[in-house]
């Protein structure tokens, strides 16, 4: 006990000796957090999932990229909640034990998650909402894309690929929506529903995926297809992990040509079957600014300064700042500009031998 209390004793004559370092580190009147060296922080990052291929070929690669080169001597702690709250709360229990001085936390739960914050401002440790905002007044910045303007994209792209095909008024869209627990899926569904209502299109089904998980999307789909079968004009989608869940089920109903089809993160294999003509569209995200935005944001708060938003985002009665960053639809008509000449994906990412015939088609090599 002794050693433990010297030690502690030390580590704050340090911090009084070297003011710069850790008073602006640890919160006002806060002792149980360790005195953090800006050169040599561990800095928290806790994703949702990995089903969704750009958590760990996006947002993670770029997230460490950019902290290394800032900061050579920072480490970057990362974990996967593999869409699991409770596991993702220990993850958090466990980075703030292990002394992080800044999460990062794209939250599974965002009500949830609120006791993840409140347990980090309790050792003085800011919490960045990554991508999904959470439902707690002590949140230190909110970095994310326009989320009402990806599901609106999302369903004016649909209905206008209706419009296209010449299906008459009337005509039934199923909804395959994300989990309800993200809040950004309340945001997309929310979105899609005010373009969707106005359209004279009718919504025959809703369904909120548990998890964003796509088989959970394709058994629903399929149960779908078993009742309305022929009415299903089109399907929204609210990413492409459910597409893929989606057109699975709709192929294997033998529907051909696959009613058009949305989703959202410009995957691999959703711009391989954009470019196959099985899915109709996606949203592309700039992801990787994301990652970097946040990136530098966790590194002005290690250094004690707080990160400056393009704007800000009201969250449980408090004002929080934050930087919106813009969704782009895509479909056949634009994908090579907007997701391979932008460097997003590279051409052998896309037009591996299965897809070639289809990269040739439509001009990318
Ligand atoms: C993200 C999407 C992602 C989905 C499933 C949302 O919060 O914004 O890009 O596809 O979660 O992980």
């Amino acid at each position: 006990m002794k050693a433990i209390r010297a030690g502690a004793l030390l580590a704050a004559v340090a911090c009084v000796l070297a003011l710069v370092g850790c008073a602006n580190a640890v919160a006002p009147g806060d002792t149980s957090h360790p005195a953090v060296d800006p050169q040599h922080a561990t800095i928290g990052l806790l994703l949702p999932d990995s089903t969704n291929t750009r958590y760990e070929s996006a947002d993670r690669p770029a997230f460490e990229s950019r902290i290394h080169a800032k900061c050579p001597g920072c480490t970057v702690a990362y974990q996967n909640a593999s869409a699991d709250a409770a596991r993702q709360q220990q993850q958090a229990e466990s980075m703030l034990a292990q002394g992080v001085a800044v999460l990062v936390l794209d939250a599974v739960d965002g009500q949830a998650a609120a006791s993840i914050v409140n347990e980090a401002a309790a050792k003085g440790v800011p919490v960045i909402a990554y991508d999904r905002i959470i439902n707690s007044p002590d949140l230190s910045f909110f970095v994310s894309a326009d989320n009402d303007q990806v599901g609106v994209l999302q369903a004016q792209s649909l209905v206008a690929r209706l419009h296209e095909l010449g299906v008459p008024k009337g005509g039934g869209i199923l909804m395959v929506n994300g989990s309800p627990t993200d809040n950004n899926a309340v945001l997309y569904k929310k979105a899609a529903l005010s373009v969707l209502d106005e359209s004279g299109y009718t919504v025959l089904a809703k369904y909120d995926t548990p998890d964003w998980a796509g088989s959970e999307a394709q058994t629903w789909v399929a149960g779908q297809i078993t009742q309305f079968g022929n009415r299903i004009a089109g399907v929204y989608a609210a990413n492409d992990g459910l597409a893929e869940g989606a057109i699975a089920a709709l192929q294997a109903a033998g529907m051909s040509p696959v009613p058009p089809t949305t989703g959202q993160d410009a995957e691999v294999a959703a711009v391989q079957r954009i470019l196959a003509g099985t899915q109709y569209m996606t949203v592309y995200k700039p992801i990787r600014r994301q990652a970097t935005i946040a990136a530098d944001a966790a590194l002005t708060l290690v250094n004690g300064g707080t990160p400056a938003g393009t704007g800000t985002t009201k969250v449980a009665g408090k004002t929080v700042p934050s930087v919106t960053l813009t969704p782009v639809a895509v479909t056949v008509k634009n994908v090579k500009k907007v997701v391979i000449d932008s460097g997003f994906h590279t051409v052998d990412q896309i037009c591996t031998p299965a897809y070639a015939s289809y990269c040739k088609e439509h001009g990318i090599s």
